[in-house]
């Protein structure tokens, strides 16, 4: 087995929003390659955690380590740099009504990364390729389903080639029959080693690829083992209960149960190490 590299690190994350602590002394790893997935009832905090990792939310306390160097942010130009290493994928995809798909990932090139327009064409039109919008490139958003204006939001998050991806309930504001578009591309990104932190509910499709669940309750990371533990059949697990009391309403559970047991000993395999997908 390889060694494990921390790519992210985080130690002692608080953050208070008006009079409300709502993260509480959070710590985190996660290292190349892996998937981690938040999960939590709603409040609990996990898009101000994704937030604060990419900065977008400053932390009124902690450390973060990004592959090993810790970042303070202290100037715009480092944190235009890390944000650049930390890719982040909204619920609502944050496009650019007013440009089509393509210049919505040209524009991150050319802007961010100072790229000349031609190489920036050439990029984006891989990174669109790659999650299977090689034929819609020049639609503006208006024109695109919102299965297909999530993958351009993941390929612009791509094309900043970034060592981590934090993705916040990618496939809560779709349709259910457009969801597993963008699944699909999630699942190909793990396969090809892109290290990520996703908060979803989306439990048994992620159960079948997550190195580690992340329960988190009034800010804190209340447990967190790998999915085959935790959802094991007959588990007394506070994520076990928060899962049934979802399914409840989509009778997904059994599903997930069914792929924990048939995947435990897969995932038991699963290399801790990964590749760079870019
Ligand atoms: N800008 C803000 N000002 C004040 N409070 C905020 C702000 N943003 C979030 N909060 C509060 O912080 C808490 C955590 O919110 P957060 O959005 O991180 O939860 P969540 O776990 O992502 O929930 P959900 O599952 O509904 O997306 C909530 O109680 C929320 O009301
Ligand atoms: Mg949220």
């Amino acid at each position: 087995m390889t060694t494990p590299q921390p790519i992210l690190r985080v130690e002692g994350i608080h953050k208070t929003l008006g009079d409300q602590l709502v993260l509480n002394d959070v710590s985190l790893t996660v290292n190349r390659g892996e998937v981690k997935i938040l999960i939590g009832p709603s409040g609990s905090g996990k898009s101000t955690l994704l937030q604060c990792l990419n900065f977008l939310h400053h932390p009124d306390q902690g450390r973060i380590w990004l592959d090993g160097r810790e970042f303070k942010a202290t100037s715009r130009r480092e944190l235009c740099a890390f944000r650049q290493q930390v890719g982040m994928i909204f619920q609502d995809f944050n496009l650019f009504d007013h440009l089509t798909a393509l210049g919505n990932v040209q524009i991150a090139l050319i802007k961010v990364k100072g790229m000349a327009k031609a190489k920036a064409t050439h990029r984006a039109k891989e990174e669109l390729a790659r999650v299977g919008l090689a034929d819609k490139m020049d639609l503006y958003p208006a024109q695109l389903s919102g299965g297909q204006k999530q993958r351009v939001s993941m390929a612009r998050a791509l094309a900043m080639d970034p060592k981590v991806l934090l993705l916040d309930e990618p496939t809560s504001a779709l349709d259910p029959e457009l969801i597993g578009e963008v699944l699909a591309v999630i699942r190909f990104l793990a396969s090809a080693g892109m290290t990520m932190i996703m908060a979803t509910h989306q439990i048994a499709f992620s159960a079948t690829m997550a190195h580690e669940f992340l329960f988190m309750e009034k800010g804190r990371i209340v447990e967190r083992g790998s999915p085959v533990h935790l959802l094991a059949p007959g588990a007394t697990s506070r994520t076990m209960a928060f899962c049934a009391k979802i399914n409840e309403l989509s009778g997904d559970l059994g599903m997930a149960e069914r792929r924990c047991a048939s995947s435990s000993s897969a995932l038991a395999d699963k290399p801790q190490g990964g590749h760079g997908t870019t």
